[in-house]
């Protein structure tokens, strides 16, 4: 393969990546914390105190290391995800847990729209 055409692949990876930051950037925080206290505020608490429900506190889950909230019971796929969560990862998981992790714990069918996923990614963002 010649220089260029790895440079072309790669200024069209880094490009893809921003128009992807650009999409999930314009999900609505607002509308994403009315949908996560109907759809997640069951099972996840999203506050400082580092309390869990049947799921993890979602606090600073953005940019965290998968599987990793002190104290919670994570499945091993969860555990050996071997990742942080960035919003890209968190829209696949959001569609569809279990097509992402087999074996998850979280019950949660998923959320169809993507303008709900980006929302709710949005809000998980505005935790300091
Ligand atoms: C029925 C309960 C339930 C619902 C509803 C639910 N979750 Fe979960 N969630 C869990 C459980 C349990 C886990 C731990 C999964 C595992 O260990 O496999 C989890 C894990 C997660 C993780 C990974 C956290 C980490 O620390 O790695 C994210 C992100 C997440 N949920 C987001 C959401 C969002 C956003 C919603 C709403 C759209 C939601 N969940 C709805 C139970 C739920």
């Amino acid at each position: 393969m010649t220089i260029s055409r790895i440079a072309a692949i790669l200024s069209m990876t880094l490009s893809l990546t921003v128009a992807a930051n650009v999409a999930f950037a314009q999900g609505d925080a607002a509308a994403g914390e009315k949908l996560f206290k109907k759809k997640c505020a069951s099972c996840h608490f999203f506050d400082s105190s580092g309390k869990k429900r049947v799921g993890p506190n979602l606090y600073g889950v953005v940019g965290r290391q998968a599987g990793t909230s002190p104290h919670f019971p994570y499945s091993n796929d969860l555990k050996e995800a071997g990742f942080a969560w960035n919003p890209q990862r968190l829209d696949m998981f959001l569609t569809k847990p279990k097509a992402m992790f087999k074996r998850t714990r979280m019950t949660f069918v998923g959320l169809r729209k993507p303008s709900d996923r980006a929302d709710v990614i949005a809000y998980l963002s505005t935790a300091k």
